[in-house]
């Protein structure tokens, strides 16, 4: 597995891990999180994939742009990374919730370049006011009081009551992701997510092929709902995976791992 950072035009760091050799897929990390929700897909995939995993603005690596961004600014980061990584073929983009968001918003401005896309626990919809509130609420009280205090409260809603229960390594891994994204950060996300546009009329128009997945007890993207806008993708198919709730690729790698790869064949040549 090999780290890069990239400068981009406006002057931050995109970094980057990578492995593998083959044709390309992009994963793409949730809120409040980095790369390395992906270790197990990076370490699978690789096998028979190149597999890029970059870490949006002021997560992981990566670091947090001067002035305030919006999710098609970090689309444009994801088109740079391809740029440089995997300029030759089309790729597959794997996005789960946030990068979901993201993924959206590649394929709009940069879908010439992708072979299929893989949504994973997200949705298409804008918020409501509410929601904005509550980011709004969220980014306040990370830049008052630290990360911890703003996302614990999301823990829950991450990962199974099971595996929580069990208090195991993925749980462990999961907060120290969750404390390790900066205060700032943690509030420019929030942000940008509030003003992020609904997608939902242009579902119709997603002409790639596209796997949408979520997990059994996901609560911010339920099955019924999820199953109802993947409808709406021409070429798309929907699966639930049981027992998990929002980190599927965590919370159980081998199932994601197997409905990936049975996916892409189809998809890449
Ligand atoms: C995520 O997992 O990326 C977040 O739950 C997305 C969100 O806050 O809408």
């Amino acid at each position: 597995m090999n780290s890069i950072s990239f400068l981009a035009q406006h002057g931050h760091l995109i970094s980057v891990t990578a492995a593998g050799t083959g044709p390309t897929i992009m994963l793409l990390h949730g809120f409040p999180l980095d790369h390395r929700m992906w270790l197990s897909q990076l370490a699978t995939l690789s096998k028979t994939h190149h597999v890029i995993a970059p870490d949006f603005r002021g997560f992981g690596g990566s670091s947090l742009s001067e002035s305030s961004y919006s999710l098609s600014d970090l689309a444009d980061d994801v088109e740079l990374v391809r740029q440089h990584l995997a300029p030759e073929r089309p790729i597959s983009l794997i996005g789960l919730s946030m990068g979901g968001y993201v993924a959206f918003e590649y394929w709009q401005r940069h879908g010439q370049h992708l072979s299929s896309l893989v949504l994973v626990s997200t949705k298409p919809t804008a918020d409501s006011e509410a929601a904005r509130e509550s980011r709004y609420a969220m980014a306040a009280q990370a830049e008052k009081l630290g990360t911890w205090p703003a996302v614990a409260g999301m823990l829950e809603k991450l990962l199974s009551p099971e595996l929580l229960a069990q208090g195991d390594e993925i749980v462990r891994a999961t907060q120290q992701m969750m404390r390790d994204g900066r205060p700032e950060a943690i509030a420019a996300a929030q942000q940008a997510m509030a003003i992020r546009q609904d997608f939902t009329r242009h579902l119709p128009e997603i002409a790639i092929p596209t796997l949408i997945l979520t997990g059994q007890h996901d609560k911010i993207a339920p099955p019924d709902e999820t199953a109802r806008w993947s409808a709406k993708i021409p070429n798309s198919h929907f699966d639930c995976l049981t027992g998990v709730a929002h980190l599927s690729p965590l919370e159980t790698p081998v199932e994601f791992n197997q409905r990936v790869l049975s996916f892409l064949p189809s998809s890449q040549g």
